[in-house]
């Protein structure tokens, strides 16, 4: 999983929600003509013109709501469902072979000093080499670096997630079905990666690890909010597809600022390149699944793919706190930081998105679409260039704030303040 951007939804990206910005009828002032009654009469006017707006935008909210909910409910009538059922043996002969066995796994003790076979001296010493190259990595990858380990960190919450969707699910902790074992594969995968990132933090001497691991904890103890229908395999498909290869742009671009011709990390490199490795391997998995459920199920696959698109993919750290803001308050500001330090960007999103269009052949799509699905379809492959002009307008507010950025202390880095110019 990824900590993934939705910096351009900061900045207004348009969603399908019909809700205006609160307030947004008071930009029309009532002129405000005194003595003769026409104030009142004008205010009255207005009032009630805002009243019966304000009535058109609920009973459109409503209407959306509905519409939406009968769109979710669609996704678990049986038949759609079964098509998951006749899916099982194909997962276990093209999804299942892309986990490694455990024997074939690298571990967190392969890419650390290990006291065991280094010795008290050689620990020590290997200890000190790693300190040295964590200390040429700047405070905005360390930021960065600490989301991502966050974000891995709140492993539990993820097959939750998978264990939700219908047919999908891991119903007892041990089921034998090809999905329940590649739930339990891919989340044991996933635990290492949380594993190797904190244990190269605690031992590189550069974060404050109580706050870390405080951040962590409220992460877990928070959750995340899913955009769509909880239970329809269908949205939580491509939104593991996304996340999965935003966390391999993530770990990969990581990996490049932070190695040989960046910061000179060689030990931070590596990890997060092997992380991103393991990343893109998930990622075609799940593409693999998603392309399958277009080919059985075009109609409901891109249906469900705009949903998600219209919903905003919010990722799963849009939680994450460290302690002092409330609300979305801090990941907006972290995703400012990555936009900055580029682990991850607006760009990255859009490209993601072209990506999946093309994997899935999204604009080929034609026989077995119904007008919804048509609709989605162009709303999808219309997307990636409103997105490119959203780059464009943030590039321009980004240039035209050069001189006015915002320090924000991180406790992780010991109150430490990056700057960094906020939308
Ligand atoms: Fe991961
Ligand atoms: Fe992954």
């Amino acid at each position: 999983m990824a900590l993934a951007a939705t910096c351009l939804f900061r900045f207004g990206y348009p969603s399908c929600k019909p809700n205006p910005p609160a307030g947004a009828w008071c930009y029309c002032n009532p002129r405000t003509t005194a003595g003769n009654g026409v104030l009142e009469i004008n205010r009255s006017s207005w009032s009630s013109t805002a009243a019966a707006r304000a009535e058109t935008v609920a009973g459109a909210g409503r209407r959306q709501d509905k519409k939406d909910e009968d769109e979710c409910a669609s996704y678990l009538v049986p038949e759609r469902l079964e098509v998951l059922r006749e899916m099982e043996p194909w997962v276990e002969e093209h999804v299942l072979p892309l986990l490694k066995p455990v024997e074939e796994s690298w571990q967190p003790s392969d890419m650390l000093p290990d006291p065991a076979a280094l010795g008290s001296d050689g620990f020590h010493a290997a200890c000190l080499d790693l300190r040295v190259g964590a200390a040429g990595v700047p405070d905005e990858l360390l930021v960065c670096l600490v989301a991502n380990m966050v974000t891995e960190e709140a492993l539990p919450t993820y097959p939750s997630g998978l264990n939700r969707l219908e047919v999908v699910r891991d119903a007892t902790g041990a089921d034998a079905t090809a999905w329940a074992r590649w739930i339990r594969g891919w989340s044991a995968e996933e635990n290492r990666h949380g594993d190797v990132l904190n244990r190269y933090m605690h031992l590189s001497g550069r974060f404050d690890m109580r706050e870390v691991e405080r951040t962590v904890q409220r992460l877990i103890h928070d959750g995340m909010s899913f955009p769509g229908p909880v239970t329809s395999p269908f949205h939580g498909f491509v939104y593991v597809t996304f996340q999965e290869r935003a966390t391999a742009i993530a770990h990969g671009n990581t990996a490049r600022l932070v190695g040989a011709r960046g910061a000179g990390d060689a030990t931070l490199s590596r990890i997060c390149g092997t992380i991103a490795a393991d990343e893109k391997r998930h990622e075609v998995a799940y593409t693999r699944i998603m392309g399958k459920l277009f080919e059985a199920d075009p109609d409901a696959a891109v249906r469900a793919m705009a949903y998600l698109m219209r919903h905003r993919i919010d990722m799963p750290t849009a939680f994450i706190n460290d302690g002092r803001h409330s609300g979305r308050n801090f990941y907006d500001r972290f995703i400012a930081i990555a936009q900055q330090a580029g682990t991850y960007t607006i760009s990255d999103y859009r490209g993601i998105l072209e990506h999946l269009i093309r994997q899935w052949g999204v604009e080929e799509l034609a026989a077995g679409l119904s007008g919804e699905g048509r609709h989605a379809r162009d709303y999808l492959c219309a997307l990636p260039s409103k997105i490119k002009r959203m780059e464009e307008v943030v590039l321009e507010r980004a240039v035209k704030a050069k001189n006015k950025p915002t320090p924000i202390p991180i406790n992780w880095i010991f109150d430490r303040t990056i700057s960094v110019i906020l939308p």
